[in-house]
């Protein structure tokens, strides 16, 4: 199949090389508990989960207290993918997502019976942001021919103009599976996913031109200079890095990917493109490995989101906890919308299913 040139995203109205597509970026706060308040935070969230029949997922990148809070009530940590899948197949009749508001909408989406909860609704993701419906859905209306198929950081809106949903971890595999059946695609929002799964796959590939403010600010130079102090490493890679970072890549791959890459390598050393949360889980699984975080910017540069990102980290203990008390930050979605984007995402479970991908249980991370 010809790889088609790319053709840049002229009906976005937030495209801007110098800005992170005009997204306004909050600094990242991480939430400080001293040993007490902790304690009493962890206790009154697990009395509060068992009361109100309700589980937690969260994402690896949140907080380390959130994580373990997960760990030790039964709920989960994972990429976005089998956080979807998780929720959906859980009994509990609330889902909390400590995350990003778009994986609360997918709990939503998949579950309407169930009440979605997430600790902040200011929580959102720069991809989501820099792909407003009103402007994507004229863009698919330009390109008829295309299968649509947007990433599962999207609005519930955007979800209901897809064909299909996906996420990092079965991009290729989708992407792969329409070039054979001769499809063309239109993909949004992440240009370096989109990229990526272009060059592997030689699928005809458009996208619309947005970034993760985390991945796009690790810098390559930086990158193989601190590669060639530590030649034992080896370099796990989000694929919503730039070309620049993927090629320096020894895996590629979802945020569980890397987590299973830190185990299966030999490796001594791991340098880390992805947001550092992830490193609660990378050191739990290999507690004698170091884990690097890829550098951002030059030295004395400054960063707006250096290997954290901002959003993820507005989940913590107290905002989890005055949610479950208040049922403040639960997710609705016009049911029309929600109906529209239910096709598409469940289309993305139903084809991880055909691919045979078990939900993972934590003794297997
Ligand atoms: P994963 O699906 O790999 O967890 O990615 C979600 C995300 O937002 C990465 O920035
Ligand atoms: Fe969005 Fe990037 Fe944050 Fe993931 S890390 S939620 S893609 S801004």
């Amino acid at each position: 199949m010809a790889i088609q040139p790319v053709e840049m995203n002229t009906a976005c109205p937030v495209n801007n090389e110098t800005s992170h597509y005009g997204i306004e970026v909050p600094s990242i706060v991480t939430e400080s508990l001293g040993p007490e308040e902790r304690e009493a935070l962890m206790a009154r969230a697990k009395r509060l989960l068992r009361e109100q029949d309700a589980v937690l997922v969260a994402h690896y990148y949140t907080d380390a207290n959130l994580q373990q809070l997960a760990e030790e009530t039964g709920g989960y940590i994972s990429d976005s993918l089998d956080m979807a899948r998780f929720g959906h197949q859980h009994p509990a009749s609330t889902l909390v997502v400590a995350g990003v508001r778009f994986m609360g909408e997918t709990a939503k989406i998949l579950n309407p019976e169930k009440r979605v909860l997430v600790p902040t609704m200011d929580a959102t993701c720069s991809l989501d942001e820099g792909c407003p419906a009103e402007a994507f859905i004229p863009f698919c209306d330009q390109h008829p021919d295309r299968t649509v198929v947007v990433y599962a950081n999207t609005s519930a809106e955007v979800k209901a103009r897809a064909d299909w949903v996906v996420t990092s971890s079965i991009a290729l595999k989708l992407a792969k599976y329409l070039a054979e059946k001769g499809e063309k695609i239109l993909w949004a929002p992440d240009r370096h996913l989109g990229d990526w799964i272009r060059q592997q796959t030689g699928a005809d590939v458009l996208f619309w031109k947005g970034g993760c403010v985390v991945h796009e600010a690790f810098a390559a130079d930086e990158l193989r200079h601190l590669m060639q102090q530590h030649p034992e490493a080896a370099v796990l890679v989000h694929p919503e890095s730039p070309r620049s970072i993927i090629e320096l890549a020894d895996v590629v791959g979802s945020t569980t990917q890397l987590i299973e890459a830190s185990q299966r390598l030999d490796n001594p050393t791991f340098i880390v493109a992805t947001d550092n949360g992830i490193f609660y889980k990378m050191k739990q699984g290999a507690p004698d490995k170091t884990f690097i975080e890829a550098p951002t910017h030059g030295i004395g540069a400054t960063c707006q989101a250096c290997a954290h990102c901002p959003w993820m980290a507005m989940n913590g203990l107290r905002n989890l906890v005055s949610t479950l008390e208040t049922g403040a930050n639960e997710i609705h979605i016009d049911e029309a919308v929600r109906v529209r984007a239910l096709r598409a995402t469940q289309r993305m479970l139903d084809f991880a299913e055909s691919l045979r991908q078990p939900v993972l249980g934590e003794s297997d991370i």
